[in-house]
């Protein structure tokens, strides 16, 4: 049973502390486990320690204190191929990631180190694109993109080599709002329909109520909390305390019922939660 149990568990992530060569202490006490197809979040304010949590998981800094399992086997051991053969970072600015000429060269670039053929790797790059709704730029120079296609190209990137765990740093940041929408549907979509396991880093507490099943708030380099949405976003003034606010429809309610004493029961995190909660209250 106990092993039926573990076997769900693609990391566990326990680090002691993690240090810069500049003695900046970036991460302390952290434990967390993500499970297979889980969707999760990394919530925090900026400098709290997301991208070196995320770069940790991805096995890019291995001099931390502490281990990362990756299932079952110890992260510091694994070679990049066989991290990259299952887990996939989608960097924060697609500046470092993006090296290629063109959208197809560099999209294309992981499918050929694969090993994938000439007609597969056409097939997965054009999936990826049309997934990235980029299809029709494969012959554009990467310099000429906008920064929101730059992205979408970076997660084509990732998708076109078929990870089954995706880190993803910050991918709604600095898409337009649609663009926001649109990225946390095809991203709702692979890990609903696809099995993917999803680890996002975010400080959109707006759009993490609506997709995300379970989030990590860190704060100075720790876990300030963990749960789902509703176990997270308490009070407002539990969000200030880490830097982040409450969704703003959330706070809205909040303010309705501890100011102005309307008698919500609850206070809901998404428009459509509260659309039913004002309904039930002028019923
Ligand atoms: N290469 C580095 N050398 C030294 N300190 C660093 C380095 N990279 C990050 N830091 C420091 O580590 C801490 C965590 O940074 P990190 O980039 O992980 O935060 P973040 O949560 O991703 O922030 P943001 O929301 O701005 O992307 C910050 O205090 C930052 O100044
Ligand atoms: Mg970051």
């Amino acid at each position: 049973m106990e092993n039926i149990k573990n076997s769900q568990i693609r990391l566990s992530v326990n680090i002691n502390s993690f240090k810069y060569p500049d003695s900046t202490v970036a991460l302390s006490d952290i434990s967390l486990e993500i499970k297979r197809g889980e969707f999760i979040g990394i919530l925090g304010s900026n400098g709290s320690g997301k991208t070196t949590l995320l770069k940790i998981m991805d096995g890019l800094l291995k001099d931390f204190e502490g281990s990362v399992i990756l299932d079952g086997m110890n992260i510091k051991k694994l070679s990049p191929r066989e991290i990259y053969r299952k887990v996939g970072l989608v960097f924060q600015n697609p500046d470092d990631q993006l090296f290629a000429a063109t959208v197809f060269e560099d999209v294309a670039f992981g499918p050929i180190n694969m090993g994938f053929s000439e007609d597969d790797v056409i097939n997965r790059v054009s999936n990826a694109l049309k997934q990235v709704e980029m299809d029709g730029y494969a012959k554009k120079s990467i310099h000429n993109l906008s920064f929101g296609q730059k992205k979408r190209v970076c997660i084509a990137g990732l998708l076109a080599m078929g990870h089954e765990i995706l880190l993803l740093d910050e991918p709604t940041a600095g898409l337009d709002p649609m663009g926001e929408y649109k990225m946390m549907n095809l991203l709702t979509k692979l890990n609903k329909e696809n099995g993917v396991t999803i680890v996002m880093a975010t400080h959109s507490v707006d759009l993490v109520p609506l997709f995300l099943d379970r989030l990590y708030i860190l704060s100075k380099g720790r876990v300030a909390r963990g749960g789902t949405p509703e176990d997270v976003f308490t009070a407002p003034e539990d969000m200030s305390n880490v830097k982040l606010r409450l969704p703003q429809i959330a706070e809205l309610i909040y303010r309705l019922k501890h100011e102005d004493n309307l008698p919500f029961e609850k206070i809901p995190l998404t428009i459509g939660g509260a659309r039913k909660e004002i309904a039930r209250l002028y019923a």
